[in-house]
């Protein structure tokens, strides 16, 4: 048997039926199949045909392609010329695709910008960009690949960075070396606004570990890193104003002003955005350990350790909050260049204003007439602090509310209603719903968000105009440096594909084809979403056996965390932030890849009346590894209390793959099974449906198909 690295264990599936087959060979079985899926819809979809890039695995997918004939050899001695505009950042992301390309080939290929105008590649960028990157940019480009060379043109340095990144995703090992397809690809994004946010504040987070995130982005043309700062559990910049908001209130982590800095120009050479956000007036106990003067309670503050909503917020009717946040918001605006200023604006649950009597008091003087109307005053107010310093406001929904000026910019984390009602009343928004991710949703499910779906639908065109975009959010409850990258990736490029791509990119197996050849390629941007969990499990493992480690790959890799917000409910004890993510549930990917495929095997066996024989073959193997997998991990488990915790599961997957061997045996008798047969493999499969240790065993509901299909009434009882 082969042991396999990554996502390959249909190879171990393979080599219980033929015994000789390893992870390379079903990689490119996979890859014909992979072909042969999207020929197919090629012919049944025509929306399909005019996007016939999907088989050159682009993500995000371009405005346009025209595949040719040939193509382009990459050897050593590949090399760039810039023509036209020029500029420092353009060398410097030549330079950076060079060493790309050099890493992904494993090529000599020299960093150096050729003199000679008859580079392989020829650059034409016809004039700089905006000094302070806007929302709306010219970003597109040309990209032109012939059997002879190849020609990028673009507006501005966006459009060339991002066709660039084109480029590197074009390139591929071909049978006589490595190449490009020829090809001409005029692409430019749907939204103007494609971001994601990272919350550094719940759980901080290094700048370097920023950095490689913002790599990933720019490989999927992504243009705005919207960065969480202030939260109850921290307060993450430093202000030379007001040290004690980030020495009192960050337990010494947080980012140096030029740390700041130092990430906005990494990103600007990258084409991206920096919006900061300072979340107020709640989510702000953090800032309340050093000035409780700002708060509406009486404190004192220390920095919360738990997660949830709480009841500190800024007291909206002092004058002195407000000189506060002047300086503040001044401090702040002239570090971050950005054009917008996130005021956050969610989730204050007014406990502490009710509690007040100076606040009610004022309430009752103002006829301000209940804690909405009161936060709208105070957001008016900082808005105008906002404006002052020269930046424009975007908030989270309840910053939407009567009367507040028309250039503001809603963020909806609460529905595509919010957007759609915003957009019909003047306000540019930008969705955020959807693509939480957080939440563990699998890729397809954010893909089918569409901020231009639901009620934007029914907008007219110039309200249409008004929603810019999108953004995923990383919030980091159970989140750290360790396993950042792969609760953001490779997901985020389903996302980042939705905001640039045209509406009707839709295929989803065409999106995992993609996405996981991208999700391999941005490993070598030193992304580690797939490479932190084999180090995350053999910290939990310990010193194990090779069989030992296979059984607790096998069983992890078809497992996910619990869903949505559940994660809190189903703790053993109450997470804080102060709980190590060290358990098999924070190790393990958010979509468990061999469960996504082991569900598509059984939907292929069901779809050819079970009598697919391959598909059967593998099935059965599959089953019977899980069978026999509890009784390898068993002697790990006492060994490790982090794998103790998960025995039960093994069990359940050991039961799953037993109830599924009885089911193709049920299946190949011809004979419908009987009621009890059914309801006694069916009580296996709802015990292993239910959470333990805060996991989904994903198999499970196609396990129950595949019973449904044996059982009398089902679409494999009778006689094949
Ligand atoms: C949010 O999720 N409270 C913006």
């Amino acid at each position: 048997m082969t042991v396999c690295e990554g996502d390959c264990y249909i190879a171990v599936i393979l080599d219980f039926v033929d015994g000789t087959e390893g992870c390379t060979k079903m990689a490119q079985k996979l890859l014909l199949q992979g072909l042969g899926i999207l020929a197919l819809g090629v012919l049944l979809n025509p929306t399909m045909a005019a996007a016939p890039q999907s088989a050159l695995n682009l993500m995000p997918v371009p405005a346009n392609v025209q595949a040719g004939t040939g193509s382009l050899r990459v050897d050593a001695a590949f090399s760039v010329a810039l023509t036209g505009h020029t500029e420092p950042r353009l060398d410097r992301s030549v330079e950076r695709f060079l060493h790309q390309l050099a890493l992904q080939t494993a090529l000599p290929i020299s960093t150096k910008l050729a003199t000679n105008p008859k580079a392989t590649l020829v650059i034409q960028t016809e004039h700089a960009s905006k000094e302070i990157q806007e929302v709306g940019e010219d970003e597109s480009y040309v990209l032109e690949v012939t059997a002879t060379g190849a020609k990028l043109t673009a507006p501005t340095p966006l459009g060339t960075m991002h066709g660039l990144q084109t480029f590197l995703q074009l390139v591929n090992v071909a049978p006589d070396g490595f190449a490009a397809p020829t090809v001409t690809i005029q692409d430019k994004p749907r939204f103007p606004w494609r971001g994601l946010m990272i919350d550094s504040a719940r759980h901080f987070t290094t700048l370097d570990d920023l950095k490689r995130n913002i790599d990933g982005m720019e490989a999927v043309k992504m243009n705005v890193f919207h960065w969480h700062l202030s939260e109850n559990q921290g307060f993450r910049a430093e202000s030379k104003k007001f040290p004690k908001l980030h020495e009192l209130g960050s337990d010494n982590l947080y980012y140096t002003q030029d740390e700041m800095r130092d990430l906005i120009a990494y990103a600007r050479d990258r084409g991206i955005r920096v919006v900061p956000e300072f979340d107020m007036p709640g989510h702000s106990t953090a800032w309340f350990v050093g000035h409780p003067e700002l708060a509406s309670g009486k404190g004192p503050y220390g920095i919360e350790r738990r997660w949830g909503i709480f009841d500190p917020a800024m007291d909206p009717t002092n004058e002195k909050v407000y000189k506060f946040l002047d300086e503040l918001i001044g401090e702040m605006a002239r570090i971050f260049p950005d054009h917008f200023f996130h005021i956050g604006g969610d989730e204050v649950n007014g406990k502490e204003w009710d509690a007040n009597p100076r606040i009610q008091a004022f309430m009752k003087e103002h006829s301000i007439k209940n804690n909405e109307a009161l936060q709208a005053y105070f957001s008016g107010r900082v808005q105008k602090l906002v404006t002052k310093h020269g930046k424009i406001v975007i908030g989270w929904d309840e910053v939407l509310v009567p009367g507040v000026p028309k250039d503001i910019v809603i963020q909806s984390w609460r529905g595509q209603t919010s957007l759609a009602l915003a957009a019909k009343q003047g306000y540019r928004g930008i969705l955020s719903n959807g693509y939480y991710l957080d939440l563990g949703w699998p890729a397809a499910r954010h893909y089918a968000v569409d901020p231009m779906s639901g009620d934007a639908t029914n907008l007219s065109p110039e309200e249409k105009e008004r929603i810019l975009g999108g953004e995923s959010c990383m919030w980091s409850e159970y989140v750290n440096p360790e396993n950042m990258d792969s609760r953001i990736w490779p997901r985020n490029a389903a996302i980042a594909e939705r905001f640039w791509s045209p509406q009707n990119v839709t295929d989803v197996a065409s999106m995992y084809a993609r996405m996981d050849f991208i999700s391999a390629r941005l490993e070598w941007l030193g992304l580690t979403h797939k490479s932190y969990s084999r180090r995350m499990l053999h910290r939990i493992a310990g010193p194990a056996s090779p069989l030992e480690l296979t059984a607790l790959r096998t069983l992890t890799d078809v497992v996910e965390p619990v869903k949505d917000y559940t994660r809190e409910q189903t703790a053993p004890a109450e997470p804080t932030s102060l709980t190590p993510l060290n358990r098999v549930v924070d190790a393990i990917p958010l979509e468990s890849d061999a469960g996504r495929h082991f569900g598509e095997l059984v939907d292929q066996f069901l779809a050819a009346s079970c009598r697919d024989t391959i598909a059967e073959a593998r099935l059965r193997a599959q089953f019977m590894l899980w069978r026999d997998n509890d009784a390898n991990l068993q002697p790990l488990a006492q060994r490790s209390f982090l794998v103790k915790e998960v025995a039960a599961t093994s069990q359940d997957l050991s039961a799953l793959g037993a109830a599924g061997l009885a089911a193709l045996d049920q299946i190949a008798k011809g004979q419908p099974a009987s009621d009890s047969w059914r309801a006694q493999q069916t009580a296996f499969v709802t015990q292993a449906m239910k959470p333990k240790a805060q996991l989904l065993l994903i198999p499970a509901p196609a396990v129950q198909k595949l019973i449904e299909a044996a059982s009398a009434g089902g679409a494999c009882s009778t006689a094949k």
